[in-house]
């Protein structure tokens, strides 16, 4: 029989539990994954109370309440606070998410928070997204032509433009890539859906010239074909994007140009 030995430290602990701010009365506890690459210790699990009467109603506002208030160690990613930059993605009562527009009270009692699922942590909260950054970067996501620049602007008709959305509002975030289960296992070999909804978002561009090389590229079994229409990541997306039909249409187009 197989055994399988996972090393000592990839086991997570249960850390310290931190008490209440003096005076709270109406709290809400959250259970934080820890981890410092600077020490030598296990990742570990904190428990906080947040004083709601005293911090927004979003598990962002929570988090830095808990920075603020009770410990500063406490590491995570975060800027707009409002759902456009797609830094604080992170695994929330068990779902991928944005932390600023997730309201506390959608998730019911203690509150777990962990960083994306299948990614290397960087500390705490915050993951290395270097692969994932280096996959958007090969495919090229800018506006590619032969013809001459326009004077003026590349012209689209409001038709063209409207067949950009629902692909063009993509974050980022990275929660539908990190939810899919082909992505966690192939991450180093197939793109996944957050880099193929982009993928689609310019093979679908009425203005690029180089749609059939952005095609070719696609062309192996393991970049677009190891989607097997799981559709995890369609329920994970927080701007309630469809990753899977995207990666469905540049399917459906590469069987198209080969017949
Ligand atoms: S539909 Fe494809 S990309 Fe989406 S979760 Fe499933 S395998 Fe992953
Ligand atoms: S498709 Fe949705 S979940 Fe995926 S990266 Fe874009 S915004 Fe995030
Ligand atoms: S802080 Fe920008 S999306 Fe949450």
């Amino acid at each position: 029989m197989v055994e399988i030995t996972l090393p000592k430290n990839s086991k997570v602990i249960e850390g310290k539990t931190w008490p209440a701010t003096t005076g709270a009365t109406h709290t809400r506890e959250f259970r934080i994954y820890r981890w410092n690459p600077d020490d030598a210790e296990n990742p570990r699990i904190d428990t906080y109370k947040v004083n709601l009467d005293d911090c927004g109603p979003m598990v962002l506002d929570a988090l830095i309440w808990i920075k603020n208030r009770i410990d500063p160690t406490l590491t995570f990613r975060r800027s707009c606070r409002e759902g456009v930059c797609g830094s604080c993605s992170m695994n929330i009562a068990g779902t991928n998410t944005l932390a600023c527009t997730m309201h506390a009270d959608d998730a019911r009692g203690t509150i777990a928070v962990y960083p994306l699922p299948h990614m290397k942590v960087i500390k705490d909260l915050v993951p290395d997204m270097t692969q994932f950054y280096a996959q958007l970067r090969a495919i090229e996501p800018w506006l590619k032509t032969d013809s001459p620049t326009p004077q003026k602007e590349w012209r689209q008709s409001p038709e063209d433009r409207a067949k950009l959305d629902g692909l063009y509002e993509c974050i980022l975030c990275a929660c539908c890539s990190t939810a899919c289960p082909s992505y966690w296992w192939n991450g180093d070999r197939y793109l996944g859906p957050a880099v193929l909804l982009q993928a689609e978002r310019w093979v679908e561009d009425s203005r690029d010239e180089r749609t059939g090389e952005r095609l070719d590229d696609l062309e192996d079994p393991f970049r677009l074909y190891r989607c097997h229409t799981i559709l995890n990541c369609t329920k994970a997306c927080p701007k309630g994007l469809n990753p899977a039909k995207a990666i469905a249409c540049l399917k459906r187009k590469m069987v198209e140009r080969a017949g």
